[in-house]
Order: C-alpha cells, then sequence, then structure tokens
C-alpha cells in the first residue's frame, strides 16, 4: 500500500462539537463544512457532527448541499454562498436555507419562489466591514422592508463576518460587532436566527447572546489560543515512511536549489510526501517530521512528492519507519498551527491542501 496517507479520528470531531456546543449553549452551533469539510470529507464530518448532535450544517455552495443530501444527510443546510439564477429552481425543491447578499438577488428568489413549489427560507447577509458580500448596514432597515414584502421569501435572520477576529481590540472589529448588535432591535420580528461568529469570534466569546455561531476550524480541532482551555483534538494527520537511508559527507547538497548543504556527515532519510501531498513548500530547510518519537528536521526543499529529513541523531532508523508530518507520534505532536506559522500561513490551507490531496490520491481513511 502507498505509504502517505491522512488520518481523519472521527472521535475527535465529535469530541470538538461537543466541547464548543458546551462552550456556546444556549446558542446552537452550525458547522461549517465547506471546502470537503476543510479537507475532512464533507460526508463524514456531517455524519460525526451529526452523531455529537448537528442540527444544521453550512456549506458554501449548492453543489456541497446536494451532495450531503444525496448521502443521506436530514439536517438542515445553510448555502453561504447564495445562489445563482440557474441554481435556485433545485435549490427550491431542496428546501435549503440560502445567504441572499443583496436586493437583486433576493428578487431573483421570489420570482423563483413563486414559480416553484415552494417558499424560499434566508438569511441576509450584512457586510459591517468585511467588505465581501452583503448589504451595507445604512441600506439594511429598506432591504429588509422590501424583503418582506416579496412573495415566496420568508426572512429568518441576518448574518455578518468579522474581517479582523483575532484582535478584539482592532477598531474595525470593534466598529462590526457594535454594527451588527445596533441593528438587531430594529429588525423584523422574523428575524430571530441571527449570526455572526466563526472560531475566533466563538473563542473571544463576541456577542454571545446570538442565537446560532458558525465555527469552522476550531471544530477541526485546530487548538484555540493561550488563556482558553477547551478539550479540542485535531482530527487530521499526515503520516508517511521512510523509504530510504544512507549517509551522506559533510559539504553534501541535499535537494533543490543548494539551500541545504550538510555540515556534518548525516543519515539522511527520503519521505515519498511534498507539496502535491499539501505538505506545503514553504516547510523547506526549516518543517519537522516525527520519527521513532523524535522530531527530526526537514532538509532542503521540499519536492513535488518528495522530502529529505536528517535522521543523524537517530542512527537506529531504517527504512520502513513511520514518519509523522502533522499530528501525533508517541508523546510528540506537530501540530497545524506550528506547520502553519513556519509557512506563513494559516490552519486552513494546510488542511484543506492536506485533505483534498489524500481524497484526490484515494489516502484518505477514517477510524473510530
Ligand atoms: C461566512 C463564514 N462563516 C464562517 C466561517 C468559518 O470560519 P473559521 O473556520 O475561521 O471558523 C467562514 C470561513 O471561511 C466563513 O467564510
Amino acid at each position: 500500500m502507498y505509504p502517505t496517507e491522512v488520518i481523519i479520528d472521527r472521535s475527535a470531531l465529535r469530541q470538538n462539537f461537543r466541547a464548543i456546543a458546551s462552550l456556546v449553549s444556549p446558542s446552537q452551533l452550525v458547522p461549517v463544512i465547506k471546502s470537503d469539510g476543510y479537507g475532512h470529507g464533507i460526508v463524514e464530518v456531517a455524519r460525526a457532527f451529526a452523531d455529537a448532535g448537528a442540527r444544521q450544517f453550512a456549506v458554501f455552495r449548492l453543489e456541497e448541499a446536494l451532495t450531503l443530501r444525496q448521502a443521506g444527510i436530514t439536517q438542515d443546510l445553510w448555502i453561504m454562498m447564495g445562489l445563482l439564477p440557474e441554481e435556485a429552481e433545485v435549490a427550491n425543491d431542496a428546501g435549503f436555507r440560502v445567504a441572499c447578499p443583496d436586493l437583486a438577488n433576493a428578487r431573483m428568489l421570489s420570482q423563483i419562489a413563486t414559480k416553484g413549489k415552494r417558499h424560499f427560507d434566508i438569511h441576509l447577509k450584512i457586510d459591517t466591514g468585511m467588505g465581501r458580500l452583503g448589504v451595507l448596514p445604512e441600506s439594511v432597515a429598506d432591504a429588509t422592508r422590501e424583503i418582506a414584502a416579496l412573495p415566496g421569501l420568508r426572512l429568518h435572520g441576518i448574518f455578518s463576518h468579522l474581517a479582523n477576529a483575532d484582535s478584539p481590540e482592532h477598531p474595525v472589529t470593534r466598529r462590526q460587532l457594535d454594527c451588527f448588535r445596533a441593528l438587531l432591535p430594529s429588525l423584523p420580528a422574523t428575524c430571530r436566527e441571527n449570526h455572526l461568529c466563526a472560531s475566533r469570534a466563538i473563542l473571544h466569546r463576541y456577542l454571545p447572546e446570538l442565537p446560532y455561531v458558525r465555527p469552522g476550524i476550531c471544530v477541526y480541532g485546530a487548538p484555540e489560543f493561550p488563556g482558553l482551555r477547551l478539550d479540542l483534538r485535531p482530527a487530521m494527520s499526515l503520516r508517511s515512511r521512510v523509504i530510504s537511508c544512507k549517509t551522506l559527507p559533510a559539504g553534501a547538497n541535499v535537494s533543490y536549489n543548494c539551500i541545504c548543504t550538510l555540515k556534518r556527515p548525516s543519515l539522511v532519510g527520503v519521505l515519498p510526501v511534498g507539496y502535491a501531498d499539501g505538505y506545503l513548500r514553504e516547510l523547506s530547510n526549516c518543517g519537522e517530521a516525527l520519527v521513532r518519537g523524535r522530531r527530526v528536521p526537514i532538509l532542503g526543499t521540499v519536492c513535488m512528492g518528495m522530502v529529505m529529513v536528517d535522521l543523524s541523531d537517530l542512527p537506529e532508523a531504517q527504512v520502513g519507519d513511520e514518519a509523522v508530518l502533522l499530528g501525533k507520534q508517541g508523546d510528540q505532536e506537530i501540530t497545524v498551527w506550528e506547520i502553519s506559522e513556519k509557512a506563513r500561513s494559516i490552519a486552513h490551507v494546510v488542511y484543506c491542501g492536506i485533505g483534498s490531496a489524500a481524497a484526490a490520491a484515494g489516502q484518505r481513511h477514517y477510524q473510530n
């Protein structure tokens, strides 16, 4: 069997869901499972979260919602991108809850709904400062009034997204939170499903009075920030094996571009995993792997399908040894934060890249 694989631990997904659900209770959790469940597999994560009590899921695109229905997921599905005209009839038949980014979109949904089988349940997106989708705050009153008068639409709530949720003191965060809070009292009475908080906002406990939260990265177990101790456990690990091992002399070059010249005679192991597997090239010369329970440095440039590690301090290492590039081995762990910081990226990118490459290769496996 091919030696590089991604393992997804379903019990970690269930544990994370429960930990965050109890943190935000009585607000309800709507896990964000777009982009193939952040690389974890959209259907498998939906099943795991449903087992832990999830009653609705947020996806980005119509196709994702259809995939979930076809797989037998019965929970409410929220489509956050909204719908294109050619998608609206199918979404209406299926009864998905959709985000509405502007009035033109609301009018289109209304036309489809009046021709179709049922009304559309919608959430109106508000652009409080993200500069992406949504109605500007000053237009919310007019927009909700017009939507209420459009046939075939039921406006259940408004929602927004923070541009800088990491920084509670950032003026943009403050402005976005104040703006969203200020909109709530004047909403129509039907607008009860209001939501704003993704992972960082939840962990900072912004606007805890809102009835729904939309966490992504934290339900996959990416560790929270210092000071807040939640029982989260990463669900994804990336494992490979040593396929070759040889001693190179001091002064030898390892891998492309000559960015690694050995300072001492070194035992160099080769792992069949590279940037095509989502192991970022930015980890060249700075990443680490776990072999025999010890950290070993990545040597030189990460190649498309291979990477070299320095096994000199592990003279007993041999071909066939397991190498962990993300996850635990013994009492050591390489976290997604560690990788994303070294690669100057974010956990979302690491998970999506590693998970989707493994799925495409048929090398994403599940346990528990
Ligand atoms: C609108 C919206 N809500 C929620 C999320 C989840 O964010 P996070 O993974 O940081 O929790 C995202 C992520 O991209 C998003 O775009």
